[in-house]
């Protein structure tokens, strides 16, 4: 991390936005920028306040722009009354949009299916139906445990018209995670689909729900989750339950294209969607309905510059927010044609992003630096799934999202994918801001490789010391928001004490937005750079993942008794998690050590899900301890990256244990 930091602090290389980008974009020039900015800085409710009347659609309009009486717990436009999945879907139909695609869906094996505005409202609304005929209510919680498909957006714009508040799990994630975010929402009915095709493989994903449930249910008071509705996506296997368990297309096939939207309150949560903190507990970020359906449409437009005729494709999965709100809010509530994909880059071959930008012809293409680093990689070792071998002249704009990007990849990214020609976005945002925070605008922004650059117009994002004072540009400080912004985070779920304490902490006043990310502004341009978290949460991949809950998994297994979690930089994924684990028996060697690692890995992957394997294992006797027992993640993170112990380590207990702990399983 370190080096890369460095290598984006030395970097001069600009890129002033093109005359042709700059020409159509919705904000154009850095003085249509600055003049936002200082419409937002002059005042700041009329900013908001024009823009939610500007692009919602409300059924009653708000009088109040922002109530700050219970702050930090604020409220947005909260006596305004509206409808997501109305803004999204009816009044583009009304708009005469109705015949025009919406999503067009590529699946794992190649096929390509089309869904008009027409016909994503009829399937919304009888899917809406099928719900409301399962007993399922305004503000009643779902879970959504879906593959990529047309489906899993359905089934998100059906919750949010009928008021239901969904919390899509990742279809990576194991049933023991699905069962704690169902006693935790306190979800009444699941959704899923029977298998997920992904790389030219069925795999099934019923099973992890059936035992998600069988796990709740044993809880106190039982499983919540009375109904589980099954998308038949391949026919295979999948055992069902009877008076619990039913068939998707047997709901809808019942029910009326027509279904009233629920008008619901500005403040009405539509969404939780769990992240990883610095517990071992993932916590249900709780999104409201207006103020995130605001922003999720006011970034499309300005940030990914989308017009009328364009083809856009974010390549996330709807388990994270960046398919939240790039996929089944964002794009939609623009009207935009988009991309819809089942699969993985890399089958069945690692030109298939390229050849689904040539085919589809897109032109806006989000993705995350993993992704493109691995593609780096692998057009290396098969030339001919380089980028060079495809049409991708119909690329406008590209994006980047979860993680730093480095500035080698961010200038490969910006030569092989977009020709010299394509700004690319790098956007730096959170589960908890519900969409960007710190992005270029591609009409306005000159570009610098590994920067976010500036703060999307009202967004207030400052950089502060531990007592919360501003720092200089040139030191590096904590990362905040100094004013609440519309799309914010409204609580944790169940849990307001828990979002006071990680997001408005008393130390830094109480009334600044902490992200957790460590940050620093260029001293010249006042750019920032995103320098990675601050507390103990990892990101591999792109996806958040706290050290304490992959602490938790490994204890959790019966010869383990001690564990500790760090990640160490790496070039493809960004970070890798290395785990440092002293069994109750013997420490293990050569052979034995290297199976136990396995069993582990795998203990975890059961756990939490595959995407939390740690990468090394490390066997100690024990763990490096001060001697008032307190381990030293320090000296635990130098190990994992293979550095010199330079630390002091006078302090230490056990001194020797340091020489175990060098070497992976
Ligand atoms: O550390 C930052 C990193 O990802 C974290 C948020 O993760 P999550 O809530 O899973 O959301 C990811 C998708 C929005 C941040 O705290 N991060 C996200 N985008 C960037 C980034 N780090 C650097 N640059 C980015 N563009």
């Amino acid at each position: 991390m370190s080096n890369r930091i460095e290598s984006v602090l030395q970097e001069n290389r600009v890129f002033p936005p093109s005359e042709a980008v700059r020409a159509k974009a919705a904000i154009s020039g850095m003085e249509a920028y600055q003049s936002l900015c200082q419409e937002a800085e002059g005042n700041y409710e009329a900013y908001w306040a024009r823009l939610a009347r500007e692009h919602l659609v409300w059924q009653q309009p708000f009088s109040q722009t922002l109530d700050e009486s219970e702050a930090p717990f604020y409220k947005w436009f909260a006596d305004g009354k509206l409808n997501v999945s109305y803004n999204c879907l009816d009044l583009n139909v009304q708009a005469g949009l109705g015949d025009k695609v919406a999503i067009i869906f590529e699946a794992d094996n190649g096929q390509v299916s089309r869904v008009t505005y027409k016909e994503l409202l009829a399937r919304t609304c009888r899917f809406a139906n099928a719900l409301k005929a399962q007993g399922i209510r305004k503000g009643d919680r779902v879970i959504i445990y879906l593959p990529m498909s047309v489906e899993g957006v359905v089934a998100m714009q059906a919750c949010a018209r009928i008021g239901a508040i969904h919390s899509v799990v990742f279809g990576g994630f194991s049933a023991k995670s699905l069962e704690e975010r169902i006693l935790d929402a306190g979800a009444v009915a699941v959704i899923t689909a029977d298998e997920q095709c992904r790389g030219g493989k069925a795999i099934p994903l019923k099973p992890a729900v059936d035992e998600g449930i069988a796990l709740a249910a044993a809880a106190p008071g039982g499983c919540p989750a009375k109904s589980v509705i099954v998308y038949k996506r391949t026919g295979g296997a999948c055992a069902m339950e009877a008076g619990r368990d039913l068939w998707w297309h047997e709901l809808e096939a019942a029910q009326s294209d027509v279904c009233e939207p629920e008008w619901v309150e500005a403040e009405h949560p539509l969404f939780l969607l769990y992240t990883s903190g610095s517990t071992g507990k993932p916590k249900g970020v709780q999104h409201s309905s207006a103020g995130y359906l605001l922003h999720a449409k006011l970034t499309t437009l300005w940030t990914f510059d989308v017009k009328p005729d364009d083809v856009f494709w974010c390549t996330a999965d709807i388990g994270w927010v960046t398919g939240h709100t790039y996929i089944t809010y964002g794009p939609l509530a623009c009207g935009a044609t988009e991309i819809v994909f089942e699969g993985v880059p890399t089958y069945p071959d690692a030109g298939r992003f390229w050849k689904m930008i040539q085919d589809h012809k897109v032109n806006i293409f989000y993705t995350a630096p993993t992704a493109i680093r691995s593609l780096i990689k692998a057009g290396e070792v098969t030339p001919a799934t380089h980028p060079r071998n495809y049409d991708l002249s119909s690329l406008r704009i590209l994006g980047s999202v979860g993680e730093p990007i480095n500035p080698e990849a961010w200038m490969w990214y910006y030569q092989n994918v977009g020709g010299a020609r394509c700004p690319i976005v790098d956007t730096f945002w959170q589960t908890e801001t519900g969409g960007h925070m710190i992005t270029p605008l591609p009409g306005v922004t000159p570009l610098v490789p590994g920067s976010c650059t500036l703060p999307f117009p009202g967004i207030m994002a400052a950089i502060v010391d531990e007592a919360g004072h501003d720092v200089e540009w040139g030191k590096g400080g904590f990362l905040v928001v100094k004013k609440p912004w519309p799309s914010m985070i409204r609580t944790i779920w169940g849990d307001p004490e828990r979002f006071k304490k990680s997001y408005y902490p008393e130390d830094l006043g109480g009334r600044l937005y902490l992200a957790g990310d460590g940050a620093v502004r260029d001293a010249k341009t006042g750019y920032f750079t995103i320098m990675g978290r601050i507390d103990d949460v990892l990101n591999v991949s792109g996806h958040r993942l706290g050290t304490m809950e992959v602490e938790s998994a490994l204890v959790a297994n019966s010869i383990v008794a001690e564990a500790a979690v760090v990640g160490r930089p790496d070039d493809v994924t960004g970070e890798a998690i290395c785990a440092f684990v002293v069994l109750k028996q013997a420490r293990p060697y050569g052979d034995d050590a290297k199976r136990i690692a396995e069993e582990l890995r795998n203990w975890v992957a059961k756990e939490i899900g595959p995407i939390a394997k740690p990468r090394d294992i490390r066997f100690g006797e024990n763990l490096p301890k001060t001697r008032s027992g307190k381990i030293m993640r320090r000296l635990l993170r130098s190990l994992a990256k293979g550095e010199d112990i330079t630390q002091d380590v006078s302090t230490l207990e056990n001194p020797a244990i340091l020489e175990q702990l060098k070497e992976a399983a």
